[in-house]
């Protein structure tokens, strides 16, 4: 269960600011008291009756004779100036009061300012950084609208329950304290009164919160499925229209955006019954001390004139603000810790295990994988006894129908996924031992999507590769037949190309992936259908591109067409997640087993 401290514990790095953000607002609460007790003399010039008999008192800490000596002393004043000058000065002493306590206010929402976005800002870097380095089966599981929610909602939500819990920490003791000892000042029986009457009125408010943060917390939940049907449709935008599908999409939304609409009226209206009832409460208080001062007044020895009790009403009327404060921060933490649990849900998913971390081997002899079963999850194995060697420097193809387990296999090699059992080497060293950067840097990898960024073509080639010289990058271009239309590009390699107008062509693409796979020339190349999403003509030129690149280098090569991958070392045939045959095409097309058959099927095509 998440509390106030774990919530502060977000900000306790900016400690400085939480301090100036204390002390500014003793001071806030101090000149807003004075500015408000102004209204004592004020009053007091008004109502003044000059028959009546001036009764000398002295000064004394005795609260009540304090009380009669600022009268006494307030009188002789009012007889000194006269009464005009008497109000002209009391209201120079307003604003004069006011304008410290506004100056004050706005020195401590400047530090408060600083703290809720820096803690913002932390957040969310804390969470990026955590979702990099989470492994890809994370990705598959949890879906991505989610996370965008989570990243963007749920760190909301928590700012705002932070603010709340900062304020309740640093502000609210202090606007209720500094009014409440100029209230026992006043007068101590009836500042003792209220004592006992707010308190329990305040936990009669906080009772209500309860059972806020299960409905926030589907509320969140809810809008992860929409924001994830959003991103959906985003994706599949141009199949939904070509599939005249924006009918059905719409309604799937509708429901979705309903159920959401639903849970939200909920809680809003739970939340604002928050303020009417405390409001409410603090009226009931109100009259019980109005009727309690009065005969306090009525009774003649006590020192409390009306202009007192008048003053007093106003400086109490100042604790209201802060009470009313503290009952929302109650609502508003249990929206930031439905938050802040979905925040450490996905901070507290395990990140890619990398411990040994010994340095990768320099691979001269072989990949081996050793019995090697591999399910997602808990699902069925998608992999089952695999035994597979690859020699340095040959081709092996991975063939099958789809859904065989060709990427999984591939996927295994960089590490993506952990193994169920079995193992996979490089020259014999375990690939769980080496450190995982150095073990991926062995290899490029090329996959069905050319996935771009949106930033210059070099450093889409270098993917933060500093020490990549400009002449490693240019090479690697020229290999992948990339060169020649990154050089046209406005800026050439400068270009950005994320850019509107920047609309590069599938092999463009390709081949800009195909360069960023050999610029750090990784003895080990993974090409996973890297030509299937292409036409016939860009794919010639990428299947030019990959064909030099693979020379002198161990490829593993996933390829839809056969006739592409007839020249390679050894073909393994996967089959539901098995090896069925391994061998060269001659050997696999003597043999006549799943191999020739589906060479004879692309070829009837
Ligand atoms: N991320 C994933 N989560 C769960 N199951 C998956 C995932 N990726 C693939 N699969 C399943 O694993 C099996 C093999 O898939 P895959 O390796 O992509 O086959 P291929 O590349 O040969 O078409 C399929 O049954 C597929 O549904
Ligand atoms: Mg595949």
């Amino acid at each position: 269960m998440i509390k106030f401290k774990d919530i502060f514990k977000l900000a306790t790095g900016y400690k400085s600011q939480l301090s100036q953000f204390f002390g500014f607002n003793v001071l806030t609460s101090i000149f807003n008291v004075v500015s408000i007790g102004m209204v004592i003399p004020f009053l007091k010039v008004i109502f003044k009756d000059d028959d009546a008999v001036l009764i000398p008192a002295v000064f004394s800490t005795s609260p009540s004779d304090f009380l009669k000596f600022l009268d006494y002393e307030m009188s002789l004043k009012i007889l000194e100036w006269g009464k005009y000058n008497a109000l002209l000065y009391f209201s120079i002493g307003i604003i004069i009061a006011f304008f410290l306590k506004n100056i004050f206010l706005y020195f401590s929402f400047y530090n408060l300012a600083y703290v809720r976005s820096a803690v913002v800002r932390d957040i969310r870097e804390t969470l990026y950084n955590h979702i990099l380095r989470l492994p890809l089966s994370y990705f598959n599981k949890e879906k991505r609208g989610d996370t965008i929610s989570r990243f963007t909602n749920d760190v909301k939500e928590v700012e705002w329950s932070l603010l709340g819990v900062i304020e309740l920490y640093f502000k609210h003791p202090v606007a209720i304290l500094i009014p409440l000892v100029t209230l026992f000042f006043i007068s101590y029986q009836l500042t003792l009164f209220v004592v006992v009457v707010l308190p329990i009125s305040g936990y009669l408010i906080s009772r209500v919160g309860k059972k806020l943060k299960h409905a926030a917390q589907l509320g969140q939940e809810k809008m992860g499925e929409v924001l994830s049907h959003l991103e959906e449709s985003l994706h599949g935008i141009k199949i939904i229209k070509a599939f005249s599908a924006t009918k059905d999409k719409e309604e799937r939304f509708k429901t979705l955006n309903d159920e959401h609409f639903r849970l939200m009226v909920k809680l809003n209206r739970k939340e604002f019954l928050a303020s009417p009832l405390s409001e409410f409460m603090a009226s009931i208080v109100m009259s019980s001390i109005l009727i309690y001062s009065g005969s306090l007044i009525l009774n003649a020895d006590s020192a409390l004139t009306g202009e007192f009790l008048i003053g007093y009403i106003a400086v109490f009327s100042q604790l209201i603000p802060p009470a009313k404060a503290i009952s929302e921060a109650f609502f508003r933490l249990k929206k930031g810790a439905a938050s802040l649990d979905r925040i450490n849900d996905v901070l507290a998913a395990e990140v890619e295990k990398d411990k040994n971390g010994l340095p990768a081997p320099e691979f001269s002899k072989e990949i081996k994988l050793s019995n090697v079963n591999f399910s997602y999850g808990d699902g069925p194995l998608v992999l089952k006894g695999i035994n597979l060697t690859i020699n340095k420097g040959e081709t092996v193809a991975l063939v099958g129908s789809s859904g065989g387990g060709k990427s999984t296999l591939a996927d295994l090699i960089p590490r993506f996924h952990e193994l169920n059992s079995g193992s996979i080497t490089i020259d014999g060293q375990d690939i769980k031992s080496i450190e995982l950067n150095s073990l991926r840097s062995m290899m490029g990898i090329v996959t069905q999507d050319a996935i771009l960024f949106n930033d210059t073509a070099a450093n889409n080639i270098k993917m933060g590769d500093f020490y990549l010289s400009g002449d490693q990058l240019i090479n690697a271009a020229k290999v992948a037949n990339a060169h020649e239309f990154v050089r046209e590009l406005p800026d050439s390699y400068n270009t950005n190309l994320g850019e509107k107008g920047m609309n590069l062509s599938g092999g463009q693409r390709q081949r800009m992936s195909i360069a960023r796979a050999i610029a750090k020339e990784p003895p080990i190349l993974i090409l996973d259908e890297a030509t299937s999403a292409l036409d016939t003509e860009s794919e010639k030129m990428v299947q030019d591109a990959l064909e030099k690149v693979m020379q002198n280098r161990t490829s593993i090569v996933i390829a839809h067409r056969l006739s592409t991958i007839q020249n390679a070392d050894k073909i393994v045939v996967l089959d539901k997640g098995q090896i069925a045959e391994q061998g060269s095409h001659a050997e696999l097309m003597a043999k006549g087993g799943i191999y020739k058959k589906l060479v004879d099927l692309q070829t009837f095509e």
